[in-house]
């Protein structure tokens, strides 16, 4: 979580940095050729580091908590963290290597890597141990949950494990394609072992990743809405079979949709985008469960402290307590995110948004806030029960989750609108910005304000969060009276509601595995059957 939080921090002073340079409103910290370098540093950091450092230790902390019993080999946990420590390190100097003239370091590729874009061999490599380093964490979870199988046979598995065992499994399903494409074409490209690779096949190996690890950064956020938000407020999880038949469609689903990421690419045939687009839809129906067994365990909650009425129920929750607010902030913002993913995921509406700032208008709710915000919030409640040590500076951490909320309400409105009216994204230099004078509603100036304001209000949301936690990690043990305890109240609806073949977690893998057999095999045989380096001919004459 060190690692994670630490991630977050200059994470979000490189997008405060962005969002005022692109908008034009305070240039003087970069130049427009160094952007690339921070916007690789501000996605790298904030979507791959704070995201998976911060699962890895929520996870092993559900793991020792709902098994009941620690990790099997201390020594065997701090190596995967060490890996994938000194992996982020040497992908990280790599990035900012760049910005500095004499060190001959660069790695101006963005957060999703594929070729033509090259970096220094360095940032392959990190990217490399760091992922073999999730994948030995997930084995070290996986063999601590053997170990309680032998001594626990027959019984039902623990909710949290249960979210852990399928997020893993879809982890390892979905890292086969990015580690592929780095280790035998970016990586051997970038060293100059080979002299080409093809575009289209790095591509479609890297959005074979690059949808399913949305879901690893929603999945910590998902774990603590079903199995601790019910308890912050103040009832208990409305159904585990429900969270269940959830995480299996996560894994049976996530992977066989990664075309929608390329709709606009030539040489994808148009009935694979189909397929894709179609999964895509269904890949909605969990987030619906979730939202309808989230705020029924919200709702019980509110009951049980006395809210009364259709919606007055809401007033009885409480919105003072940041780890609650920061969560229940979260979500809203997840179904707004929902929503704009709706329009991405449509085939031919995408055409109208495709590499708009609406795509980062989008993102920046789900990823940046459904995932980052839960993320914060959850440390308020977690970190204190770890440590022992109460949180520091509380009345900063009750504003927090608002001011991150009403700074993204900001920046990814504007965002959104931005990208209707074609502002591009991934550029310091967008058009349009010399017509408007006055900041008139619906003018590009006003947009442009929008997203400065809303991201400056956002990185003070980092600021303040890191001030709590960096406050509440230096504080002394044991000083005052703890404001939180650690246990979990059992579901309304619990295991035994539901068929144990939900716990058959083998047989939900396989059928992924199918899946993504029938989604991608014809395609990537099409694009490897003329050699897998040559740039595939595109199946139209040109
Ligand atoms: C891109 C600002 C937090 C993930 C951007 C862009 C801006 C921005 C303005 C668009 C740049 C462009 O397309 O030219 C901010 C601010 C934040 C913040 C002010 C406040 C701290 C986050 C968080 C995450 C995140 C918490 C994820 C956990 C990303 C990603 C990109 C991005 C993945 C795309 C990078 C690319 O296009 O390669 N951010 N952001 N951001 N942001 Fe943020
Ligand atoms: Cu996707």
């Amino acid at each position: 979580m060190g690692v994670s939080f630490t991630a977050l921090t200059i994470g979000a002073l490189l997008g405060i940095v962005q969002a005022l340079h692109r908008t034009n409103v305070f240039r003087g910290v970069i130049s427009s050729a160094d952007y690339y370098s921070v916007l690789t540093g501000h996605g790298v950091l904030l979507a791959l580091f704070f995201t998976i450092f911060f699962l890895t230790g929520i996870f092993t902390w559900g793991t020792s908590r709902s098994l009941g019993r620690e990790l099997p080999s201390p020594r065997f946990s701090l190596v995967w963290f060490l890996l994938m420590l000194s992996g982020a390190v040497m992908t990280a100097t790599a990035i900012f290597g760049g910005l500095v003239g004499q060190i001959p370091f660069s790695a101006d590729v963005l957060y999703t890597f594929y070729a033509p874009l090259q970096a220094h061999p360095l940032f392959y490599a990190g990217l490399a141990a760091w992922l073999v380093g999730t994948w030995l964490a997930g084995a070290d979870w996986i063999r601590a949950y053997y170990h309680w199988r032998q001594d626990n046979p027959g019984e039902r598995i623990p909710l949290q494990m249960f979210m852990i065992l399928t997020t893993m499994l879809m982890w390892y399903i979905a890292t086969l394609g990015v580690a592929v494409e780095v280790v035998f074409f970016l990586l051997p490209l970038s060293l100059g072992l080979i002299e080409s690779v093809d575009p289209l096949l790095t591509r479609t190996l890297f959005w074979f990743f690059g949808h399913p690890v949305v879901y690893f950064w929603l999945m910590p956020a998902y774990f603590a809405w079903y199995t601790v938000l019910p308890k912050l407020s103040g009832g208990r999880l409305f159904s585990d079979p429900l969270a269940r038949v959830v995480f299996i469609l996560f894994l049976i689903l996530s992977t066989p949709v990664g075309f929608h990421h390329q709709y606009a690419d030539p040489g994808v045939p148009e009935g694979f985008k189909f397929i894709a687009m179609t999964n895509t839809m269904f890949l909605l129906l969990p987030s619906f469960l979730t939202a309808f067994t989230v705020v029924a365990s919200m709702e019980y909650g509110a009951r049980q402290r006395g809210g009364t009425g259709y919606l007055g129920w809401l007033k009885a929750l409480p919105w003072g307590n940041p780890a609650f607010a920061g969560c229940a902030l979260a979500g809203i913002m997840f179904a707004a995110g929902g929503f704009s993913g709706i329009i991405n995921a449509g085939m031919n509406i995408n055409s109208l948004i495709h590499n708009t700032l609406w795509v980062p208008g989008h993102f920046h709710l789900t990823v940046g806030t459904a995932s980052a915000l839960t993320m914060m919030a959850i440390s308020y409640w977690l970190y204190p029960q770890i440590t022992g040590k109460r949180l520091q500076f509380y009345g900063i951490a009750q504003v927090q989750p608002y001011v991150w909320f009403i700074g993204m309400g900001l920046m990814s409105n504007a965002m959104h609108r931005a990208g209707l009216a074609g502002v591009p994204r991934r550029t310091a230099e967008p058009q349009y910005q010399q017509f408007d004078f006055m900041p008139v509603l619906g003018s590009m100036l006003e947009m442009r304000l929008q997203i400065a304001i809303g991201g400056s209000l956002l990185t003070l949301g980092a600021v303040m969060f890191v001030l709590v936690m960096a406050g509440t990690w230096l504080a002394e043990r044991g000083r005052g009276r703890l404001r939180v305890d650690s246990h979990l109240p059992e579901p309304i609806s619990g295991p035994s509601d539901s068929p144990r073949v939900l716990d058959n977690v083998r047989l939900w893998f396989v059928i992924a595995v199918v899946l993504v057999v029938i989604a991608y095999g014809f395609p990537i045989y099409s694009m490897v059957a003329d050699g897998a380096l040559n740039p595939a001919a595109p199946p139209f004459p040109v």
